[in-house]
């Protein structure tokens, strides 16, 4: 077996012999962000697609983040290095599901995470991520009702934030997040009593915390998407924080505030399919030019609307 860092210095050869770029999202393996062109969350990869100028992309993330790179850059070859790398939330709901919802609220716009494939999304009528959810659903005229999807304690939150009542819920969700409790935050708090929280919308602990938070008046302090914990410990370099998202959030969160204790609450929150992508497999990616992603240009042409829509309002 290759050296770690001669497989690095190989990967990193090849990426400028084949003119390639790689996007790696913010739960991948630190290994794997060290190597990348850019590291981000679900916003920014989608933002940095677009600019990519290299012909070639290697998305080191799960298989609708590809797709959304494929569908924002249909000239480029995109490639995921393992094909297995899915997603349980998109998987949460399917094309003749959103078809039959839609059926049933013909009038009503819909709303879904970015963490759906492209033929939800050739579905949909805007896009969303956990940084930008409440800014699009409140750019939606209040008295028009909103279907959103697929992840329901997202959708709790927005519907929080936003006031909106006319809004509803797809039960989707996603496994990672959806095991944290009002527990596990209990547990944690005990634990670290000074530390500030950092929790991801996603999480099933969502809604009561922000309840938590909302009679403290620390509102807008605790529920942020991964870029925007990035931001926040890079803007505070507080001494400790307990942070209920994906484990790989803590290579960028040490990096962001090397002097900084981070804790997870809960161990268990590690994403199979994010683990999935790792050095061996982006050099055969690299290699031979495996798992090309590309969406078909009749859904391409669809999906790319609530795409759009959504950086637009970003
Ligand atoms: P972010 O948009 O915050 O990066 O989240 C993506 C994701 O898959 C969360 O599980
Ligand atoms: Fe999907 Fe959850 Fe993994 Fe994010 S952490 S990619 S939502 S399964």
């Amino acid at each position: 077996m290759t050296d770690k860092r001669e497989l690095t210095e190989k990967i990193l050869a090849l990426k400028k012999q084949k003119d390639a770029c790689i996007l790696a999202h913010n739960y991948q393996l630190p290994e794997i962000q060290d190597m990348a062109d850019f590291v981000g969350d679900s916003l920014g990869l989608s933002q940095k697609a677009g600019d990519v100028k290299q012909s070639l992309i290697v998305f080191c993330g799960v298989h609708f983040m590809a797709e959304t790179a494929s569908i924002l850059c249909p000239d480029k070859k995109v490639l995921l290095p393992d094909p297995e790398a899915g997603c349980s939330l998109s998987d949460s709901l399917q094309f003749d599901q959103l078809k039959a919802w839609k059926e049933r609220y013909p009038d009503a716009v819909v709303v879904t995470y970015v963490n759906t494939s492209a033929a939800v999304k050739s579905l949909s009528d805007y896009c969303v991520t956990s940084s930008n959810a409440v800014k699009v659903v409140d750019s939606i005229p209040p008295e028009k009702p909103v279907l959103f999807g697929p992840d329901m304690f997202l959708g709790a939150f927005v519907a929080r934030k936003t006031g909106r009542k006319n809004i509803r819920l797809w039960a989707g969700e996603c496994h990672v997040h959806a095991a944290v409790s009002p527990s596990d935050i209990e547990n944690a708090r005990s634990a670290h009593p000074g530390a500030r929280f950092l929790i991801h919308p996603e999480c099933g602990c969502v809604t009561s915390c922000m309840i938590e938070a909302a009679e403290k008046g620390e509102d807008e302090k605790t529920i942020f998407s991964t870029e925007g914990m990035v931001r926040e410990v890079e803007k505070e370099m507080g001494k400790e924080y307990v942070v209920a998202t994906e484990t790989g959030i803590f290579h960028r969160l040490k990096k962001a505030s090397p002097a900084s204790e981070f804790y997870p609450v809960s161990r268990e929150m590690e994403c199979r399919y994010m683990k999935l992508i790792t050095p061996e497999k982006v050099l055969n990616s690299l290699e031979n030019g495996v798992y090309e992603v590309k969406v078909p240009e009749d859904i391409r042409k669809k999906a790319i609307v609530p795409i759009e829509r959504m950086v637009s309002i970003s």
